[in-house]
């Protein structure tokens, strides 16, 4: 299609690396791991977790890599170059619009991060604070989360507008590290607090009586969101990797890299919550209510409230990066915009489309669907149910579409230290397309009730 100008590449392979590790590395790893892991078994849900990136994780982001670097697309424009038609374009849009889906409500909850970092420097985290209370009434207000969001999309299209040299690996290279750093000083803070151990046993200790079918899925949905799988980002930032650069060890180092922030994250959150005597939680409720009441009693509290907030913060905003460049990415290179004009023009809709869920818990507190408000809602139909299929298709398209040679002549092209063969294959042609299926069924099941 029409392109204005050349196509921008990674100016190195750290790059590139660094900006799909910022992509994978979001809230997922920090709230979603950490308690998925403790509540199924521990160590033994580890040990599922890394199966399942090792043999779906890594070879389905393989492909992705790989097909955006082949074709030098977008999600759209990358199926339809293999695979002229309608039905292929569908599955691309498909992503492109989950994406922005993806990122008005990862928004909204960078927002909230903002807000509480703001607050742990303005009052601190006190004692005989009900921390329930105040996030309740944070979120349940109408005008203060909004501006939150607003000024999250603000941060994130400002760097996607700069570019992708300019704008995300720049960033990159700045956030990544920080937060690699800000996170092991958290660790080790949780780590010595008298009374940590509880924590590391509920995290760590392997419980292989736990390990059930709904276990196994646990693990391959979290490896699926985790590593940005199915969603375009993926797709995106292959597109900007050079031919000169070999995928399999630059994912490898992606995935592990991730991996790695899960399982640190887990040190640094757990050991504290035992420590002060709190009950382990997931997702916004570890954050912003079980977190600041830990805080409040920690020696240092509110220094360790800071940096846990810039922490989710930055994990936040690389993800959304990656999220608002899949969409630009498409404008760009389907519609011919300018970069200024689509970042801008789709931050502003992406906000707006972040708005009912923002006012979710005020205005629009009545508005349920299968008893979820409306950002659990968006969460839900968007990884629940559009990422498994996105992934699937992915998965057939490059099995059956452009055909498992052509994907591994593109993947192990230059060779690195670890190339594509027959395991490849029967992974993508049968393993991989039966385990989406199944966690598929799984979630219908576990929603619907069957
Ligand atoms: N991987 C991110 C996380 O772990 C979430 C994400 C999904 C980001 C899809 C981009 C695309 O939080």
């Amino acid at each position: 299609m029409e392109k204005t100008g050349q196509r921008e590449q990674w100016g190195s392979r750290l790059g590139f690396i660094l900006a799909t590790a910022g992509s994978a590395i979001g809230l997922g790893n920090i709230w979603r791991f950490p308690y998925a892991a403790g509540e199924n078994g521990g160590a033994a849900f580890i040990i599922i977790y890394l199966i399942a990136v090792i043999l779906i994780g890594f070879p389905l982001m393989c492909t992705e890599v790989a097909l955006g670097r082949k074709t030098q697309k977008n999600p759209v424009g990358a199926f339809s170059a293999l695979a002229p038609g309608k039905p292929w374009r569908i599955v691309g849009m498909l992503i492109v619009i989950v994406a922005a889906f993806i990122l008005s409500y990862y928004s909204i909850i960078g927002g909230w991060s903002l807000a509480y970092m703001t607050k742990s420097v303005a009052a601190g985290f006190k004692p005989g604070v009900n921390y329930e209370e105040l996030f309740g009434g944070h979120i349940s207000k109408i005008g203060e989360p909004i501006l939150w969001h607003g000024l999250f999309m603000i941060l994130t299209l400002a760097i996607i507008e700069s570019g992708v040299i300019k704008g995300i690996q720049k960033w990159s290279k700045i956030l990544m590290p920080s937060l690699f750093f800000l996170l092991i000083a958290m660790a080790i803070r949780s780590l010595t607090l008298p009374g940590a151990s509880g924590g590391i046993e509920f995290f760590l200790k392997p419980d292989f009586s736990k390990i059930t079918f709904s276990t196994i899925q646990a693990a391959i949905s979290q490896a699926f969101y985790s590593l940005s799988i199915g969603m375009g980002p993926l797709i995106t930032y292959g597109s900007y990797l050079s031919r000169d650069d070999n995928i399999t060890d630059n994912v490898g180092w992606v995935a592990g890299m991730d991996t790695l922030v899960a399982i640190i994250a887990g040190l640094a959150i757990f050991p504290a919550v035992f420590a002060m005597g709190y009950d382990p939680d997931a997702g916004a409720g570890l954050a912003f209510i079980t977190l600041p009441a830990v805080f409040s009693q920690m020696p240092g509290g509110s220094v360790f409230g800071f940096i846990f907030f810039l922490l989710l913060s930055v994990a936040a905003l690389t993800s959304s990066m990656s999220l608002l460049e899949v969409v630009v990415a498409w404008l760009i290179d389907e519609r011919g915009w300018e970069r200024k004009k689509a970042s801008i023009g789709l931050g502003i809709i992406v906000f707006i489309i972040g708005l009912p869920a923002t006012l979710g818990y005020s205005v629009l507190s009545d508005v349920k669907f299968l008893g979820m408000d409306l950002l659990d809602t968006y969460d839900f139909i968007t990884n629940n149910m559009v990422l498994p299929i996105t992934g699937l298709f992915t998965c057939l398209f490059a099995a059956y579409v452009w055909k498992t040679e052509n994907v591994m002549e593109e993947i192990n092209n230059p060779k690195g230290k670890i190339s594509f063969g027959s395991l490849y294959r029967i992974l993508i042609m049968v393993i991989i397309p039966i385990a989406v299926c199944f966690i598929m069924i799984m979630n219908l099941i576990e929603k619907f009730g069957a």
